[in-house]
């Protein structure tokens, strides 16, 4: 007899021999599993955080936990463990999975309680989920050298966009159409008619001025540590970097234009809507901005081996 995620038609897919940590014990991902009544699976009420690993080095790891704990509090949820006590489990998920070069995925739910909307008075446990795995580094270097399409979808998100929060619904939706149309990203548009961010991702352009330009930070737009490296990384380098709004008929004009985010690094953009950017080819300020983040974790992992010597 066929096993019924075949006979239902659904891809059986499954992340196989992947370990995973959930609320103090690694088990296999078959295994793995929350209450159903756990208010991250019921209500999305629930944060996220993602690390990129390349050469087993965590990029930007404080800057992640300190948005970690920002995303929390707004939230009015509290750390289910001290900071260092996370380090150890994040490394040791990666350490089980062996993730050299990946990802690491962390989830924090308010915990399981009877269904019910308004937050509980007495907080239930926190869920703590953590998973790692490895990304196919061929593909994401050729991303980086070659570039990407992106396309511009309306943004339907909620007005907290900078809570990291777990109700991506419309994120994927976008992200979904954008691979429908054969591009790698879709980007937001606000109902003023500007640009907010990728589905996943933050957006930049350089203009006729040789500007670089990003969204300034706001409820509209998640703070990425990426961009937050990226800038001041920018600004040690004397790149001009403007945080302001921007169109899509501005970026469609736009000398270059990249994304980025902690599993993509910074990646070109050469095409928006179909329209090649420029000359539909990586920009040298991308490029440039590419090495500046390259150096700048470079640096980071060497200060931490030196530091654990
Ligand atoms: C909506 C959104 N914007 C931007 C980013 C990039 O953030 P970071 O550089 O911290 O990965 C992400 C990453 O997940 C995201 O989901």
């Amino acid at each position: 007899m066929n096993a019924p995620s075949a006979f239902h038609g659904w891809s059986a897919q499954q992340p196989v021999g992947r370990i995973a940590y959930v609320n103090g014990r690694y088990m296999p991902h078959v295994q793995a599993g929350v209450h159903i009544e756990d208010r991250g699976l019921q209500f999305a009420d629930a944060i996220y955080e993602v690390w990129g690993v390349v050469s087993g080095d965590f990029f930007d790891e404080e800057e992640h936990l300190d948005r970690l704990e920002r995303s929390l509090r707004e939230l009015g949820m509290a750390m289910p463990m001290g900071r260092d006590a996370l380090k150890m489990v994040l490394r040791e998920t990666a350490r089980r999975n062996r993730v050299r070069d990946g990802m690491i995925y962390l989830q924090i739910t308010r915990g399981s309680a009877r269904r019910d909307h308004p937050v509980p008075k007495s907080s239930p446990r926190p869920t703590l989920i953590v998973t790692a795995r490895s990304i196919d580094i061929t593909d994401l270097e050729r991303r980086r050298r070659d570039g990407v399409a992106v396309v511009t979808q309306p943004d339907e998100r909620w007005a907290r966009c900078d809570i990291k929060s777990t109700a991506l619904l419309p994120n994927i939706l976008a992200k979904t159409a954008a691979r429908g149309a054969g591009a790698y990203e879709a980007w937001l548009v606000d109902d003023e008619g500007y640009i907010t961010e990728g589905s996943s991702t933050s957006a930049w352009i350089v203009d006729e001025a040789g500007r670089v330009i990003t969204r300034d930070l706001s409820n509209v737009i998640l703070p990425g540590v990426t961009r937050r490296v990226i800038m001041q990384a920018a600004a040690s380098a004397q790149l001009p970097i403007v945080e302001r709004k921007f169109t899509p008929a501005e970026a469609m004009r736009a000398r270059e234009a990249f994304l980025t985010a902690a599993t993509a690094g910074v990646t070109p953009i050469v095409a928006i809507d179909g329209k090649k950017v420029a000359d539909g080819k990586p920009g040298p300020l991308t490029r440039r901005i590419q090495e500046l983040y390259g150096l700048t974790a470079r640096k980071a992992a060497e200060g931490k081996s030196a530091a654990a010597e």
